[in-house]
This record gives structure tokens, sequence and C-alpha cells, in this order.
């Protein structure tokens, strides 16, 4: 990339980050102190998403400050990184009172500039911290104990990315079980970040036009004694 597209990718997460600062969407802009858009790198390779931000974040500002943070930042360089080559985000931007999960109106309304962020800064790998994240990410109700440290592939924000779940930093902090699986998937973040990206997805018509055609090449079309299994 060059410079001048550098410096305009930078200049259009800006452009997001005061949407987001003066963002009325839902309820949450009363209560919040601050709008927590995010921070790190615009162009990096690698994002990772939480939910919301908690107390500490709501006054400052800034994503993943309080302890759950210290841990992201001790990982991250135990794997070679800094938080500034990262990107850090949450799916709601505002924090919910008394850190209560997030309602669905409020997913709605604030999910738009998650995947804003993600069409902007093109990452290779987007890694969900925790249940909520990673069950809105993969549009899957499967939990996070049972998907965590295996890659998938999804269409994120119109971009093909690796996506990697791993427990939330804070659920890590409670349990030194979790916290040694969250290590050990961090350990496996540098080579996804070397995999070739993955072919983009299909599209639905794609795909239903992929059928319509094998059914066609493939498979005899039903003789007329046949259609009535179909209901
Ligand atoms: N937990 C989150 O999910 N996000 C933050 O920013 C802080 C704590």
């Amino acid at each position: 990339m060059s410079a001048a597209d550098a410096a305009e990718r930078r200049e259009r997460l800006v452009e997001l980050y005061r949407e987001v600062a003066d963002c009325t969407r839902c309820p949450l802009h009363e209560t919040r102190t601050k709008a927590v858009f995010g921070a790190g790198n615009a162009d990096a390779d690698l994002i990772f998403v939480g939910e919301a931000p908690g107390a500490e974040e709501d006054r400052q500002g800034l994503p993943f400050v309080g302890r759950a943070g210290q841990l992201l930042n001790e990982l991250l360089v135990e794997i070679g990184l800094s938080r500034e080559q990262v990107f850090i985000a949450n799916v709601l931007k505002s924090r919910p009172p008394g850190n209560r999960d997030p309602l669905p109106l409020e997913i709605q309304a604030c999910e738009p500039y998650l995947w804003k962020q993600v069409r902007l800064i093109e990452p290779r790998v987007v890694c969900t911290l925790g249940n909520f994240a990673t069950k809105l990410l993969t549009g899957s109700p499967t939990g996070i104990s049972r998907v965590r440290g295996e890659a998938q592939v999804h269409e994120l924000g119109g971009r093909t990315v690796f996506l990697l779940p791993l427990f939330h930093p804070a659920a890590a902090l409670r349990t030194p079980a979790v916290k040694q699986q969250l290590r050990e998937d961090f350990a496996t973040i540098p080579a996804l970040l070397e995999r070739p990206l993955p072919e983009p997805l299909p599209s639905r018509q794609e795909l239903e036009a992929e059928e319509a055609g094998e059914a066609t090449a493939a498979e005899p079309a039903p003789r007329d004694d046949q259609l009535g299994f179909f209901g």
C-alpha cells in the first residue's frame, strides 16, 4: 500500500471515529462518559474484538485499559506483537450501565461501526474475545469453550478473513486453566497471520446458481411420479 493510501485509510478511520464520538443511535449515549471507538494501527493485519467498554474504558475513552487489557498486552508481547501493531475494538462503543449484557437494540445500532472498521482496516485475522463477540461474529450460538482456538473463515464487513475465537481475558484472569488455554491459542496467531488469505466466500446467488447447475448436470430431473416426495 502506498503512503497516500495509508494516509487516506487513517483519515477515513478518523472520520468514523468522529461519527462514533457523536453517535446518539441508542440510549447508551445518555449514560456513557466517552464513546470507545477502538485504538491501534489503521493498517493492522490483526483486529481484536471484545464485548463493550467497562468502567475504566468509559472513563478514558480507550478499549481494554483495565486488568483484562493488561493481560491482553502481556499476551501480545509473548507473541512478539505490541498494541501499536494491532487494532483493538469492541462490538459496542458505549458502556452498558453496570456492565450488563448488550441489548439487541444496542447491538443493532452499533454493529455497523464494527463492520466499517473492518472494511477500512482490512485485517487478515479477526480475534473475537469471549462468548458475546464470538457468537455475534460467527453468527452461531455455539459457545466459546467449544470453538476457541480453531480458526474459521468468515466474511466480515465485506471482507473474507480468518476469525479466531479466543477466551475473554477477563475470564482468563478469573480461572488459571482458562488463562493457560488463552495463552496457547494466542501462540497460534503468528502462523495464522502468515497463512494465505482465504478465497472470498461465494455469495448466496453464486451458491444457488452452483446448486442449480449441479442439479441439472449431475442428477436427472425427478420423474413425475417422484415429485410427491418433495411435498
Ligand atoms: N472488556 C471488553 O470486552 N472490552 C473492553 O474494552 C474492556 C473490557
